[in-house]
């Protein structure tokens, strides 16, 4: 956690090696060429319940997926129940500090452990129903009148655990009880290095809001892959701060990373500013394959974990995260005005965008959807999606 008296400032000295090489091949602006690769993705993707199937198949319960942030599990025996991306989780902290991913779900008759949302210290858990009770590594340790059941091995009947890791500030989890191998691969060392360098695991966590869309995943997570929309979506709210250029997007393993200059940035601006905010002057956006996206401002972070719930239904969970909490009253009003206005042009803006274009994608109208020169990074997003897909369509 961040103290007071540990006041920390992203700068290009603070970033990582390969973050400060993306921000310095960004040209001036005048010399940014206008891009003009087209390409299209059919519109059955967004709407037919066997994309979705697949989907959820060859990626949702594969590859590992940040199912929250280290700061909302803050200390040791600490738990916190969830639903994440439709199940019902389980997340612990032990004594030692190491985190567990449970399936919140009681080993007698399955009952829903903990039903409070909040995170909370209690070094173990009981279940309402006949008071079964788990320790924070999930072992059963309390069963009533235990001489009922004169078979039953308490080491036998721990939580339900998924696999999961704590890097980057995130937990993620492969959502596969089954899964014989755990293949955390793809939260690679270039990804946490750029994490660690925004110090995602030590910002306060200043908001947090659930948004229930009736859109697609991946109509949720276009308007963070392009900056097309920004100067027309956004015409009224945050489209003065931004360039209409493309952005210099990299891939970080089956992660993108764009990065882009606010309005009127030039690169020999760079120089002197070694030591200030970049993001004052810079904008950081990451898509973490396959669905959580990431965009600084000055003075905060948006963690968006994107969830499909169907083909047509998604729920976001948006995070708010200041660099220390508010400790005076020019702070306590800044971070209360973010708040409202990010929340205001995802949800009024962004989230809004997706629902429009499902509303009419499901109308059949449209055969494809077409991507130009300022959307490049969606389809680079679409080529890593369609290679986990690849893998149940070629065999
Ligand atoms: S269902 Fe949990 S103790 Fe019975
Ligand atoms: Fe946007």
């Amino acid at each position: 956690m961040n103290t007071t008296a540990e006041r920390f400032v992203p700068t290009l000295a603070t970033l990582s090696a390969s973050q400060i090489r993306a921000i310095r091949s960004l040209p001036p602006l005048g010399q940014t060429p206008a891009r003009t690769d087209e390409s299209s993705r059919p519109a059955a993707s967004f709407t037919d319940p066997a994309v979705y199937a697949q989907e959820q198949r060859e990626v949702f319960r594969r590859v590992p997926v940040p199912v929250a942030l280290s700061v909302q599990v803050p200390e040791p025996q600490m738990f916190l129940a969830l639903e994440a991306y439709g199940l019902p989780l389980l997340l612990s902290r032990d004594a030692k500090g190491q985190v567990h991913v449970f399936l919140n779900a009681c080993q007698h008759k399955g009952s829903k452990l903990v039903e409070r949302s909040d995170a909370h210290k209690a070094g173990r858990v009981s279940c309402p129903y006949h008071a079964w009770t788990y320790s924070s590594e999930g072992k059963l340790v309390g069963v009533p009148r235990q001489e009922v059941f004169p078979s039953l091995r308490k080491e036998e009947r721990g939580l339900t655990e998924l696999p999961s890791r704590e890097a980057g500030g995130f937990i993620w989890a492969i959502l596969d009880a089954e899964a014989e191998t755990a293949d955390f691969s793809a939260v690679n060392d270039e990804l946490v290095a750029d994490l660690d360098a925004f110090r995602i695991g030590s910002q306060h966590l200043y908001g947090h809001k659930t948004f229930h869309l009736d859109a697609n995943w991946k109509l949720v997570i276009e308007p963070f892959l392009e900056p097309y929309h920004i100067q027309r979506l956004h015409a009224t709210t945050v489209a003065a701060m931004f360039a209409d250029v493309p952005n210099i997007t990299d891939r970080l393993g089956d992660h993108l990373r764009q990065v882009s200059g606010k309005a009127n940035f030039e690169p020999a601006q760079l120089e002197g500013m070694r030591h200030e905010n970049i993001h004052k002057t810079i904008t950081h956006a990451y898509v973490l394959f396959p669905s959580t996206v990431i965009i600084t401002s000055p003075y905060y972070i948006s963690v968006m974990i994107i969830q499909p719930r169907g083909p047509a239904t998604s729920t976001v969970e948006y995070f708010n995260l200041t660099r220390e909490p508010a400790d005076n009253d020019k702070a306590r009003e800044l971070f209360a005005r973010s708040f409202e206005m990010i929340l205001n042009v995802f949800g009024n803006e962004d989230f809004r965008a997706a629902c429009l274009s499902q509303a009419g994608l499901e109308s059949g109208a449209l055969k494809e959807v077409l991507y130009g020169g300022l959307e490049t990074p969606i389809p680079m997003f679409y080529a890593i999606l369609d290679k986990h897909l690849a893998r149940s369509t070629s065999t």
